[in-house]
């Protein structure tokens, strides 16, 4: 039997990845500030997400998850966010069209602002300070001030966070994810890449799908689903003074939600089965995440399933894979088949970012563009010989030009990272390489398509 749940019954538990704040009572402050202010989020769309993503784990939609590694106060403004919003809707129609499927859209926005380290103090020079845990904790100077966790982050955090998904949400209803506006941004990428031939069917068929579908009458000014999209945000719920002073309980449902977001996700670095991290996530009603590292065992990934999703209820626990591409066919098979033979209802989606990291021979933090698509192709041979469903990927990725990942179509090379090299923490595919993951992606989900209509052909 479970211990009973609170939203502070975390405090009791072992706790790993959070700064430690010289000045208590300016926490507890902040903490009594934010437990007095508005949700973010509403329970209902949180419960909406759920219900998505529990077609997700039932093979009857694709999740596409994707943002910054780390948002920061320095890079905060309209444009940034409708750029990232518009390739994350641009990805996602070329994504529905290859799946023939909804794609459920969870931005790493409004709210991504922490970040688990490897090490909890860096050395410079012979100095050695806290190491930076993002905006939301500390600043990323290398100065003894800067690098002190200060709570009042926290307030510019949900502040910060409040007008990006004020935003977002005008741009998700109010005409900017227009159907037929995303498909004429994703004519123009095609017409601008150098994989132009490669891109241009599918581009062409898409537009005669939009063409039928507007001679069948189904018009922006006719159909909602055209003009409008619904799209979601999600962090990783790292910080949890932060999470728990914004707990809220749902006065329709009684449920207890996290009202920062409408997803949370446990990192790979803290889902320990007895940590307070685990703990404070089991308790709340969103739906949540859980990355999956090369050290997940088997029998821990089904005792943790257990304690997160102890009813068993599709769209309750995505799992994010993050393997590797040196590793995931050899990781991946032994966890997704246990999962399935002990009957467990999960979303399985890649996250093709974090086990792909290399320092380049320039010394910047990379992630070549080949090794990417490698993990994603791996995650799903690995579904497709199990037998599950591979349901989504998660991006770090940005709707600017950055030079953050090595490779793609335009060939950014080691020597071109600094050009625009602007991340706060890991490296981001960029406004192209994000274009042109989402179009090989999306050609790989319609042959997967195609072959699984023939084998059901030849089985009849
Ligand atoms: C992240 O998603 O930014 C992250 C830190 O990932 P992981 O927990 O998988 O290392
Ligand atoms: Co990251």
């Amino acid at each position: 039997m479970a211990e009973k749940w609170t939203p502070d019954s975390w405090r009791g538990k072992p706790i790993v990845q959070v700064p430690e704040y010289p000045d208590t009572d300016k926490l507890a402050d902040v903490e009594r500030r934010l437990s007095a202010s508005p949700p973010l989020v509403f329970a209902g769309e949180a419960r909406s997400l759920r219900k998505a993503l529990g077609k997700v784990a039932e093979g009857q939609a694709f999740m596409l998850q994707g943002g910054d590694c780390a948002e920061s106060f320095a890079e905060f403004n309209a444009d940034n966010i409708r750029d990232t919003f518009r390739v994350l809707l641009q990805m996602a129609v070329v994504l529905t069209y290859g799946a023939a499927l909804p794609v459920v859209k969870v931005g790493r926005l409004a709210g991504q602002f922490a970040k688990p380290r490897s090490a909890p103090t860096e050395t410079i020079d012979g100095v050695t300070l806290p190491s930076y845990r993002g905006d939301m904790v500390n600043g990323i100077a290398f100065t003894e001030d800067a690098r002190m966790p200060d709570p009042e982050r926290l307030m510019r955090v949900y502040n910060q966070s409040t007008s990006t998904l004020n935003l977002l949400r005008a741009f998700a209803q109010g005409g900017y994810a227009d159907l037929h506006k995303v498909h004429q941004w994703n004519l123009g990428f095609v017409a601008d890449s150098p994989a132009a031939e490669r891109y241009r069917n599918l581009a062409d068929r898409l537009s005669e799908t939009l063409e039928f579908m507007a001679a069948c009458g189904m018009t922006s000014q006719s159909t909602p689903q055209i003009r409008e999209t619904e799209f979601y945000t999600a962090h990783e719920g790292l910080l949890l003074d932060y999470e728990q002073a914004l707990t809220r309980v749902d006065s329709t449902s009684g449920d207890v939600y996290a009202t920062s977001a409408h997803m949370l996700w446990i990192g790979d670095r803290t889902r320990q089965l007895d940590g307070a991290h685990v703990e404070y996530m089991r308790g709340i009603a969103n739906p949540i995440g859980c990355k999956v590292g090369p050290s997940m065992d088997t029998d821990e990934l089904i005792r943790l399933i257990d304690l997160l999703n102890p009813r068993n209820e599709p769209g309750r626990l995505t799992l994010i894979a993050r393997m590797g591409a040196e590793n995931v066919l050899e990781k991946l098979p032994v966890l997704v088949r246990r999962v399935r033979d002990e009957g467990r209802s999960v979303a399985w989606i890649s996250d093709p970012m974090h086990g792909n990291t290399i320092k380049s021979p320039s010394g910047y933090k990379t992630r070549p563009f080949d090794s990417i698509l490698s993990e994603v192709k791996g995650f799903f041979q690995v579904h497709q010989a199990e037998g599950t469903y591979a349901g989504g990927v998660h991006f770090e990725m940005t709707g600017q030009e950055v030079t953050e990942c090595t490779g793609g179509a335009r060939a950014i090379s080691d020597d071109d990272l600094s050009a625009r090299y602007h991340t706060h923490c890991d490296p981001r595919l960029n406004a192209s390489q994000s274009l042109e993951l989402a179009f090989l992606l999306s050609e790989m989900l319609k042959d997967g398509r195609g072959k699984q209509a023939k084998q059901t052909a030849a089985q009849s």
